[in-house]
């Protein structure tokens, strides 16, 4: 079976749902705390393996009890965990999340182990691992890791997603390493410097991307769906499947994961996208975020309840 590596951070995730996110200078009362393995890393990976892939993360925790948590909160999704070190002298990384009303959320991460990953820790064959077809990176971990891990595996000829979240843009030579780049419309700004308030203008955005040497870019667009554009020109707009909302984080995270189980499983670019959306749908209507991610069945099953509305 076709395999993917996950290069990135994993976060106990301590969230606050709240009816308005507070101002600055006010305190408010949480409606609830609970703590939720998350981290974009670790979100997208068990998206990946409960989308159907085989399914290796890298990174690192703290040698903590929120590291052991999400360990094994790895594990039980079937995800690979023998290339997650545990780092001393510094705790397992944490993301401080609030949710309003609106299941619109605002994230401030305390990076911990995740800030330690080094290149040398990425290195797949010394540690005799799997030979991975995808790689999947984001930016939680130092760029200086990501840029390596672009080169290596890039020089390998592996298939690399990058999801440049949190937004920041990477040096221009860092984008003809990358397959498929997969950001959202306020990433797609930052790092193409254009405008991308209008589908027009998310085309265009995407167009600079592709100039700039990725292979393919997707640029989700939240509850307005989501804009394709290859190197040959294709394009897709998808819009996306209308459910009630109640918490979006690691609806990225499950798109990116969803869609790169689509890619090793040969899925044409429109099915891959369908999935993956069908895979992001389920997840915002589920609070936190490994909590939130469906299971390949659940996806088939919204697919083909989806598509039964569709033929009537
Ligand atoms: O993308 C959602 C994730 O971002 C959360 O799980 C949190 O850990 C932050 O990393
Ligand atoms: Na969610």
């Amino acid at each position: 079976m076709r395999s993917i590596a996950v290069i990135g951070s994993l976060n106990m995730d301590i969230v606050n749902r709240v009816e308005k996110a507070p101002l600055p200078g006010q305190t408010i009362k949480a409606l609830e705390t609970s703590y939720v393995p998350g981290g974009k890393g670790a979100n997208q990976a068990v998206a990946a393996a409960r989308a159907g892939a085989r399914v290796e993360m890298f990174g690192a925790v703290g040698a903590d009890t929120y590291g052991e948590i999400l360990l094994e909160n790895l594990r039980s999704s079937r995800v690979g965990t023998e290339s997650v070190l545990l780092k001393q002298d510094v705790g397992t990384g944490l993301a401080f999340i609030t949710v309003d009303e609106l299941g619109e959320n605002s994230i401030i991460i305390s990076p911990g182990a995740n800030g330690k990953v080094e290149t040398q820790d990425v290195q797949v064959e010394e540690r005799q691992l799997l030979e991975p077809d995808i790689i999947i990176l984001q930016n939680e971990i130092p760029y200086s890791t990501v840029a390596y891990a672009l080169e290596y595996f890039g020089a390998k000829g592996k298939y690399i997603i990058y999801n440049p979240a949190p937004a920041f843009a990477p040096p221009e030579n860092a984008f003809s390493r990358v397959g498929l780049l997969i950001l959202n419309e306020t990433e797609a700004a930052v790092l193409s410097g254009a405008e991308t308030g209008t589908i027009e203008e998310v085309h265009s955005a995407a167009k600079i991307l592709v100039d700039k040497g990725c292979r393919e870019v997707i640029v989700t667009l939240g509850a307005k769906g989501l804009f394709y554009l290859n190197r040959e020109g294709t394009t897709v707009y998808l819009p996306a499947f209308k459910v009630a909302v109640t918490d979006t984080t690691a609806a990225g995270d499950t798109f990116v994961g969803a869609y790169a189980t689509a890619m090793v499983e040969g899925k044409p670019v429109q099915e891959a996208l369908r999935f993956a959306s069908a895979a992001s749908a389920l997840t915002v209507t589920r609070k936190g975020a490994q909590t939130s991610i469906p299971e390949r069945l659940e996806i088939d099953a919204f697919l083909s309840q989806r598509q039964f509305v569709d033929d009537l």
